[in-house]
């Protein structure tokens, strides 16, 4: 009998570890499951400021549930204890012994950001399974990364609007973190650490930044001239950046396949501007709602037989077949969601710059998503005998 049971204990194990968990009473947190990755766990509402928790709560909260492990903790609008002041401490095994995949800070309040500190164990039973860790609308000025520093599966970090953040410590799991996003953090001034804390960096997402063209050059340059940066990254979004120009150096970038640029101010494209790697995919080119009025010949290159190009909301007025042609060329394959979406641009369709494609290529068409001209008529309504002059 007990050989039996201590030959059943090993596959009770494997049982238990691949059952999923089940929503237990969180309060005041909710739960829910989210198959087939786990529980998610939210405390506090970050469209209700009045339910803030406290880590108290959070503390009580998980040394009272039985799930081990949690896929993602949100904890929303935390507020200060009633002995902490005004500052929202974490202490050391603040989840008891569980461990989370995906943990959300966020400590604001009408008020404004909170400080934040975070004791260097607080979450040491997450150490090797916490994979990502975001926090948003707090106060860094005490707040230091060392609970982070034994992470030994950290892969993305996300830091969102906030005070007094002091830049990146030189600890090692920044060496592992291949997706940073910094979003609506309107002074953010540690760009010149990006390149040098974060070498294997394959998703900068820098949005909402305000850097303007000399930082992101200064920056984009540094990941540019690092020896992995050039060959891993894949991913640059510079949303909403104040750019005029399309920042220099983007061709370096041997594995990007994947560039933002919503929400600038970039007016004129010079040829090969977006000059991708001929051996990567390009996925997305998003430049809607900048200032657009022109493009040069060969402005883009590379393989964009899978890629949607973004030219929405600018004022473009010509769609010239030096600029488009090899491009649509290449999105022909059927199975492909290729196109280049086009739409609220004032073109031009009076004179015979459109000949080549109405007349002549109107297959092309398909993959031109949203263009009509300044009079109001959709490209696919113009009617090819309309060029029939043209050369
Ligand atoms: C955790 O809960 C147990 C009861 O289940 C209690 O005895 C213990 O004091 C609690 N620990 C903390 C730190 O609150
Ligand atoms: C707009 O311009 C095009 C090209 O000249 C013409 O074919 C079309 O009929 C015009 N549409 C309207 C509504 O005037």
């Amino acid at each position: 009998m007990m050989l039996l049971i201590l030959l059943l204990l090993p596959t009770f194990d494997v049982l238990a570890a691949t059952v999923p968990d089940v929503c237990e009473d969180y309060t005041p947190c909710s739960c829910q499951e989210y198959e087939p990755y786990g529980l998610i766990v939210r405390c506090g509402d970050p469209f209700d400021h009045k339910s803030s928790i406290t880590s108290l709560d959070v503390h009580d909260v998980f040394n009272r549930t039985k799930a081990r492990h949690v896929f993602w903790l949100d904890l929303f609008s935390l507020s200060p204890g009633v002995d902490s002041g005004d500052v929202i401490q974490l202490p050391a095994d603040v989840l008891s012994e569980k461990s989370v995949d995906r943990l959300g800070i966020s400590c604001s309040t009408l008020a404004g950001p909170l400080v934040l500190e975070i004791h260097p164990d607080a979450f040491r039973s997450s150490a090797h399974q916490m994979g990502h860790f975001e926090i948003a609308g707090c106060d860094f000025s005490r707040l230091d990364f060392q609970f982070l520093a034994d992470t030994t599966s950290l892969i993305s970090l996300s830091l969102g609007p906030g005070l007094n953040f002091r830049g990146f410590p030189r600890l090692p799991f920044l060496a592992r973190v291949t997706s940073l996003r910094i979003y609506n953090y309107m002074d953010f001034r540690y760009w010149n650490q990006i390149a040098g804390r974060f070498p294997f960096l394959e998703s900068l997402f820098l949005d909402g930044t305000q850097l303007g063209d000399r930082l992101i050059n200064k920056l984009v340059s540094s990941i540019a001239s690092s020896q992995t940066g050039r060959h891993s990254l894949t991913q640059l979004s510079l949303w909403e950046n104040r750019l005029s120009r399309v920042p220099e150096h983007l061709s370096s970038l041997k594995k990007l396949s994947y560039v933002n640029l919503f929400g600038n101010a970039i007016r004129f494209l010079a040829k090969g501007s977006f000059a991708f790697n001929s051996e990567i995919k390009v996925t997305f080119l998003i430049l809607t709602r900048n200032a657009l009025e022109r493009i040069e010949p060969d402005a883009f290159q590379g393989d964009f037989s899978e890629a949607i190009i973004y030219l929405d909301y600018n004022h473009l007025t010509r769609f010239d077949s030096a600029v488009y042609q090899k491009v649509l060329e290449q999105m022909r394959s059927l199975s492909s969601v290729a196109g280049i979406y086009v739409r609220n641009n004032p073109f031009e369709c009076g004179d015979c710059h459109l000949a080549w494609l109405i007349r002549d290529k109107p297959h092309l068409l398909k993959r031109v998503f949203g263009g009509r001209c300044s009079n109001g008529t959709q490209f696919e309504d113009l009617k090819p005998e309309g060029y029939h002059d043209c050369r």
